[in-house]
């Protein structure tokens, strides 16, 4: 797809360091005046960042650093955060990005509160309820704010972990490009070492913040299991082949579980050939990084893993059916001429808002006409894939926040109508956000 890059000029970032969505009501919270569980501060603020290539970027931050603090949480906790905007003109807010929190939380400038300007603040509550890795970022002019570096990851742990899971190397990996800086940051050769050892259990958090960039991954030295997708984990996933290419979308998140060998494994990042760019984990921290298998397939979630039960599925009887149809087309925006990219026909503020009342089961069936992918993300819910191109999706039960539509592919998918409020729903190619393609999903 036109969005692929194979150049390999991710940075990558490493942090040390199931769950079928659940609404939180703001009943569910306690009340303003009672202690929350954990309490953060992040402050926006621009900072002169160095890459690890040597070249700076006037960045946007939160709190000095790209990506910002890793927030890591426990299933369970009430969770404040506080946003304190030092600098940025524009003005900043904090969306967590495939946490279903309360409409008010969600962090849309213009739509569920103000952006926060230089010298203000704004607080955050939510109820941590979905196991899994997640990330924030700026909901005031996305585009500008995450390029910037307006982002970080959001995890968060299950309360009762198995033993194994309580024993896991943990190692959060955002990825972002910048378009003529695009070096690893956190590397100065590129690549991260990391000590592990053998028998331990591994799980990397995928997280690909760029800006319209679909990431390719490669894990070699061993095999692997997808074990979630956008923070859900999967039911039994089955192994993958070390060197099975992983590709995601912006947005998207995949969680990657092995049990270290007695030998290095690499994850590669923007494989492209002679692309040294990733992390290399190994006993001692030291060793070669094993020779990628040529060739290689590519990671499909469509029938991965093996199903279970879900809340609703493809035989349900739904209250409401939309279809939206995602397309391009040059025209004027702004005043500029200009490829625009389509919801049914319009762009933004003409495309349409789904209405829904609260309980709907809703499906939807997404058909992307155009000529390049569209990561479609709607806040505040998750959707169950049913099929893709009238393949039903028959392996794990496939939720996903973040779905990459790419050109031809027909989705029906499927979401609960529990969480009231106006929600975005846009292509987080967020390129394609600002000239179009964005829309609301309302409760009426
Ligand atoms: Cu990750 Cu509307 O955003
Ligand atoms: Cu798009």
């Amino acid at each position: 797809a036109a969005h692929d890059h194979g150049s390999g000029h991710a940075a990558h970032l490493a942090a040390t360091a199931d769950a079928a969505p659940a609404p939180v009501s703001v009943a569910d919270l306690t009340g303003p005046d009672s202690e929350p569980d954990r309490r953060f501060t992040l402050t926006a603020q621009k900072k002169t960042v160095r890459l690890a290539s040597g070249q700076t970027i006037e960045a946007w931050t939160y709190d000095g650093q790209i990506p910002g603090p890793e927030l890591r949480v426990k299933e369970g906790e009430v969770v404040e955060v506080t946003l304190v905007n030092k600098d940025i003109d524009a003005g900043s807010t904090i969306h967590w990005h495939g946490l279903d929190v309360p409409n008010a939380e969600d962090g849309v400038a213009g739509v569920t509160q103000n952006a926060v300007m230089p010298g203000e603040r704004h607080t955050y509550r939510f109820k941590a309820e979905q196991v899994g890795t997640f990330w924030y970022h700026t909901h005031q002019d996305s585009l500008e704010g995450v390029s910037k570096g307006l982002f970080g990851s959001l995890v968060v742990e299950p309360a009762h972990p198995d033993p194994d899971r309580a024993r896991e190397k943990d190692i959060t990996v955002m990825t972002h490009l910048w378009d003529d800086a695009g070096i690893a940051i956190g590397a100065s050769d590129g690549v991260d070492r990391v000590r592990i050892a053998p028998g331990t259990p591994v799980r990397l958090r995928l997280i690909n913040t760029d800006n319209w960039i679909r990431q390719t991954y490669r894990l070699v030295g061993s095999d692997f299991q997808v074990a979630a997708i956008d923070g859900t984990d999967l039911n039994e996933p089955g192994d993958l082949a070390g060197g099975t290419k992983l590709v995601l979308t912006t947005g998207g998140r995949y969680d990657v579980t092995f049990v270290m060998p007695d030998r290095p494994v690499f994850l590669g990042i923007g494989f492209a050939a002679g692309s040294r760019l990733g992390i290399l984990m190994s006993p001692d921290g030291s060793g070669d990084i094993p020779d990628a298998p040529s060739g290689g397939s590519e990671f499909d979630p469509l029938h991965y893993g093996k199903p279970a039960k879900t809340p609703f599925g493809p035989d349900s009887a739904f209250d409401r059916e939309f279809t939206m149809v995602l397309d391009n087309k040059l025209g004027f925006y702004d005043g500029k001429f200009e490829m625009l990219y389509t919801l049914n026909g319009e762009v933004f503020p003409n495309t349409p808002a789904f209405m829904v009342r609260e309980g709907d089961l809703v499906k939807t069936t997404i058909v992307n006409r155009g000529m390049v992918d569209h990561p479609m993300h709607l806040h505040g819910h998750h959707v169950l894939v049913l099929s893709r191109n009238g393949e039903p999706a028959d392996g794990s039960p496939w939720w996903s926040d973040t779905l990459d539509v790419l050109p031809g592919d027909t989705y029906e998918i499927a979401f609960r109508a529990d969480n009231p409020g106006v929600w975005m729903d846009h292509c987080h190619n967020l390129t394609h956000a600002v000239v179009g393609m964005t829309m609301h999903l309302m409760y009426e």
